[in-house]
């Protein structure tokens, strides 16, 4: 009896030195209530997500406000209240109002601006307009006062959202969305903190400019999206992850570029070794009930993203799905 005691502390003083895995919920629990909405934010708390991930972008007057979209028109009621404010190619962009207007506003489940429908048609209900907007601010505070009643702490995962085209619009997005985060609270160390951008030449500003400390993600997407004017393709060769490994802690993904269903059976893509062989942290985007693989559930798919050669966390829309996470 008491050596297997002794044989079960030793094994979980061994998984203790394995490093976890990580449930970073994706713009909140964005699959049960509308992205980026403090309610959003408070179920994925409650779920027990490890981080909550904050897309930031900005108003005219230089507030960082949690938003997917450097545009207003596809997640509020922008359209409805200030029909007038549109740009010449039909949209509403949030760097054209100030933070005052930005306050009238209702957030509600992403939907199609061609026909109103909606992107994921069984979440939160298109067309109810029911929540305001955070700011980083107060989406980090929000956070930290969960993690005071709940006894526990959540990471931070904030995302500078387009930094070019604010540069091109006149406003330097970089000290406004380090100056939010600063004021937060949020580089204290008091809780985890990776700081995600898609272009490459602002995360390497940050780290010149603001220290060796901080957790950087370069985010890698696809060429076609248009996310920022980097080479996705290049930055996917051994070269590029190299060069990544020089200025960044690690890299999210597209999670279709690491795994495919082969024959039935999830399997590693070789990237994913390519990547973990340059030391880089690793942290897919983003797990969905309606883009999962034919044939697979939410469970096998979280569990094979959390098991022994997993990676080291992922961004979900669904953070009570949890896979079997090694222990920490
Ligand atoms: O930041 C990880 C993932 O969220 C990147 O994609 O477009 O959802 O911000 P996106
Ligand atoms: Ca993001």
């Amino acid at each position: 009896m008491k050596r297997s005691l002794i044989q079960f502390l030793g094994i979980m003083m061994a998984v203790e030195v394995c490093s976890g895995f990580d449930n970073i919920a994706h713009r909140g629990a964005s699959g049960y209530l509308p992205e980026h909405t403090a309610v959003s934010s408070a179920m994925a708390h409650g779920m027990g997500a490890d981080f909550i991930e904050h897309d930031v972008a900005f108003t005219r007057d230089g507030v960082a406000v949690v938003i997917h979209d450097i545009v207003l028109d596809t997640t509020t009621d922008v359209a409805a209240r200030f029909p007038d404010r549109a740009r010449a190619d039909g949209r509403f962009y949030l760097i054209d109002f100030t933070m005052e207007e930005v306050r009238e506003l209702r957030k509600g489940e992403r939907f199609n601006i061609s026909d109103g429908t909606a992107v994921y048609p069984k979440r939160y209900p298109v067309g109810r307009f029911d929540f305001p907007l955070m700011t980083l601010g107060e989406g980090i505070a929000l956070i930290a006062g969960m993690d005071a009643s709940a006894g526990r702490i959540t990471g931070l995962y904030p995302e500078l959202k387009r930094p070019e085209f604010y540069l091109q619009n006149g406003l330097d997005p970089v000290p406004l969305f380090m100056a939010a985060l600063e004021a937060a609270g949020a580089l204290e160390g008091q809780r985890p903190c990776f700081i995600q951008c898609f272009h490459a030449g602002t995360l390497k500003r940050i780290r010149a400019d603001y220290g060796e400390d901080l957790s950087l993600i370069q985010l890698i997407g696809e060429n076609a999206w248009e996310e920022s004017s980097d080479d996705y393709d290049a930055m996917r060769t051994a070269d590029g992850l190299a060069e990544i490994a020089s200025y960044a802690d690690g890299i999210g993904l597209p999670l279709a570029r690491i795994v495919e269903n082969r024959d039935g059976a999830l399997t590693w893509r070789p990237l994913k070794a390519m990547i973990q062989a340059q030391g880089l942290t690793l942290h897919p985007y983003t797990v969905r009930k309606e883009t999962l693989p034919e044939g697979v559930s939410m469970e096998e798919m979280m569990a094979f993203l959390a098991g022994p050669d997993g990676v080291d966390g992922v961004f979900t829309d669904f953070p009570d799905y949890r896979g079997t996470p090694r222990p920490r």
